[in-house]
């Protein structure tokens, strides 16, 4: 373990940690004090209706009053809100808290005169350009409710969001620009519609100079309508603290993305409380947090907690490497003056690859970071140790998941230092308003140390999904019928005899490719619409640099016996068919064609199974094995890495 801080501090912490599930209400009625409301709530939790949950109910507020507004309002006006700092297109832009309040008003004065109302959604399809903060930031002052879908998903994702969101208006951009090539955005989202049964009234439509978009009868062009004589400025909406601020969409097991729902007054508090007491980031301190608005780390941590906190926020487009070299994040923070920064585990993977002893990290004076936090997946110990020992302040550990909005598990830092010792592999302790129980099949809590299903005991604190969108029974299915009053984060891990938190995996199919969270159900789907398969299975297997990457098996339809070129062209075909119907992200590369794939009797496919087998683990055979002899038949395939 490393250096620990005063007992004081543990203990104060710990004590809160312990108000905050003894005495929510006093606890979080508190931290509401931390942002402004229109209407105070008359409570903090509202369990009349459990295990539907809400927070703060009565409270009238607006979210981007507090992420800007009240900023401006009380002196921060030219202090820089966002730099958006583009390795891709040789650009950085800074803006005010003042000037993006003027481009938000303005934006959502766009939306309002396009029929946006509150309670209406609007899907942005956006890279990592500023206005796709002002397209959320505008839905937000509106009461428009945000569904921000990541740029590197493919038409048939997005038409799935599309259909189920049923926004009135898309925000686009011509292009988005990826270190190899430009990404059309615009014909994706064009194929979407097509795909999608419900259609948008009008997208909005972000030229880049890249790559100019043919605009069509439904599309606006954001420039134009943008013009300070075409629109005025939209006011604030106030909006119930139980309402919908955004939907984001997250990865199963099937191929239907689930839409997580986040409230407004619960997130605001959740996000701003933790910026300051987990994070240790202060108002008018600059932070970067290199993730992309389309996933939840973006929307919490790039977007709204360091602005509802008043400290500047990085937005940046571009990679841990290769934009232009393994020193792209540390220049970042000496130029912009990074009190802290916020990745992956797998981005530093990619640093430390191409630069292994961190030469590019020598380069300059970093002595303005106090930590460096890190999401998204396990951060595996030489990662840890490779980033302990080059950048010389606290790399922390955190954990969490679209669904909680914000770190189920993290050791807090103050003024540069972790509040508890590091055990390497852990997130460490839960944080407030999360009682962490490891449960085993029967629902029994087992012992410290002892693997199993890492649950949280309702109700969550404030910023926690209420709900899935326009679906309770989903919800309740998903996550809450597993075990009575608890919700299942579908990780595995322990708790250690002194609380430490190990999260080990997944329990379920759920992929996490480079940070990324996939469902093997929509790449199966992808790989079954190929005439020649008659079934197939996607498994995640360890990846030294993205975690895990995806693995497929295929059985071909009976008569369909290419020769070794036929093979080859159709592993290639079935390569494509994810990238298209997926993404690029997916990174499917290796395709095994087999004689069958192993079940149970009840044809349940044994993905863990082969996933164990894979990964040169002990495999967990269950007893309801329909045929072991396809198993044994698999292992050299699945052992040798296939081909
Ligand atoms: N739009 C379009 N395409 C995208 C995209 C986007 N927003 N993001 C990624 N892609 C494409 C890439 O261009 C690449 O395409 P290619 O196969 O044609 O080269 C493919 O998707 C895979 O991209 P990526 O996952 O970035 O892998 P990589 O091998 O290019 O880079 C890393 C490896 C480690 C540098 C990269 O995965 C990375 O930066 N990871 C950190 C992820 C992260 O921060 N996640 C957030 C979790 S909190
Ligand atoms: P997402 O919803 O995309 O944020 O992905 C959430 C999933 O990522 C979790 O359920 C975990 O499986 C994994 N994850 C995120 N952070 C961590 C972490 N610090 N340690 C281990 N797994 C993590």
């Amino acid at each position: 373990m490393t250096d620990l801080m005063s007992n004081d501090a543990q203990q104060q912490y710990r004590d809160a940690v312990a108000r905050s599930l003894e005495d929510p209400e006093s606890f979080w009625g508190e931290a509401a004090d931390l942002i402004t409301w229109i209407t105070r709530p008359e409570r903090a939790l509202d369990d009349a209706d459990a295990p539907f949950y809400r927070w703060f109910p009565g409270g009238r507020l607006n979210v981007c009053f507090n992420a800007l507004d009240r900023h401006v309002v009380h002196g921060r006006a030219d202090q820089t809100a966002l730099v958006h700092d583009s390795p891709v297109t040789g650009t950085t832009r800074s803006f005010t808290y003042a000037e993006l309040l003027d481009l938000v008003a303005r934006f959502a004065g766009v939306l309002r005169d396009l029929g946006v109302v509150k309670g209406d959604r609007v899907v942005i399809y956006m890279p990592m350009v500023p206005e796709a903060v002002v397209a959320m930031l505008a839905c937000a002052r509106i009461g428009a409710v945000h569904s921000v879908v990541f740029g590197g998903f493919a038409p048939a994702e997005l038409a799935a969001r599309i259909e189920d969101a049923e926004p009135k208006v898309v925000v686009s951009a011509s292009c988005g620009i990826e270190p190899s090539r430009v990404v059309a955005y615009k014909p994706m989202l064009d194929e979407a519609i097509e795909r999608s049964a419900h259609k948008p009234d009008h997208c909005v439509i972000l030229q880049r100079e890249q790559l100019h978009a043919e605009l069509g009868e439904r599309d606006l062009d954001w420039k134009q309508v943008m013009n300070p004589d075409a629109v005025a400025p939209a006011a604030c909406v106030p909006v119930g603290s139980t309402d919908p601020l955004y939907v984001l969409y997250t990865s199963g097991t099937t191929g239907r993305p689930k839409g997580i729902v986040r409230d407004s007054g619960g997130y605001a508090v959740a996000l701003r409380w933790s910026m300051t007491e987990l994070y240790g980031v202060q108002p008018g301190e600059t932070w970067f947090c290199g993730s992309d608005v389309g996933w939840v780390v973006g929307h919490s941590y790039i977007v709204y907690a360091p602005l509802l906190t008043g400290a500047t926020t990085i937005l940046y487009e571009g990679k841990p490497v290769g934009t232009p070299d393994a020193g792209a994040y540390w220049r970042l923070i000496r130029e912009h003056g990074v009190v802290s920064a916020f990745s992956a585990p797998t981005a530093v993977r990619a640093i430390k690859k191409q630069d292994p002893d961190a030469t590019l990290l020598k380069d300059g004076d970093l002595s303005s970071l106090r930590a460096l936090f890190l999401a998204g997946e396990r951060l595996d110990p030489d990662t840890w140790q490779w980033a302990t020992d080059h950048l010389g302040v606290p790399v922390v550990d955190n954990w969490w998941q679209t669904e909680t909005g914000w770190p189920i598990a993290i050791n807090p830092v103050r003024e540069g230092e972790a509040l508890f010792g590091i055990k390497p592999g852990s997130p460490t302790l839960p944080t407030a308003g999360y009682d962490v129980r490891v449960l085993d099949e029967r629902g029994e809590q087992v012992p410290a140390g002892t693997e199993g299903a890492i649950c949280l005991r309702l109700p969550m604190p404030p910023g926690t999904l209420p709900t899935l969108w326009r679906d309770d029974q989903r919800y309740v299915d998903s996550y809450l019928s597993a075990f009575d009053g608890y919700y299942l984060s579908g990780d595995g891990g322990y708790v250690d005899d002194e609380g430490y938190v190990f999260v080990m995996g997944r329990t379920d199919d759920v992929l996490n490719v480079a940070g990324h969270r996939l469902s093997t159900g929509s790449l199966e789907e992808a790989l079954a619409g190929h005439p020649a398969v008659a079934e197939c299975a996607v498994i995640g297997v360890h990846d030294e640099l993205k975690g895990q990457v995806p693995r497929a098996l295929v059985v071909l339809k009976a008569g369909t016996d290419p020769d070794e070129a036929g093979l080859q062209t159709l592993r290639q075909e079935l390569v494509a068919r994810v990238r298209s119907e997926v993404g690029a992200v997916a990174a499917l590369r290796q395709v095994d064609v087999v004689d069958a794939l192993p079940k149970t009797r009840s044809g349940k496919i044994l993905r863990k199974t082969m996933r164990q087998i894979a990964d040169g683990q002990e495999a967990a055979v269950p007893s309801t094995i329909e045929d072991v002899s396809v198993l044994d038949a698999l292992t050299p395939v699945l052992r040798g890495g296939g081909g």
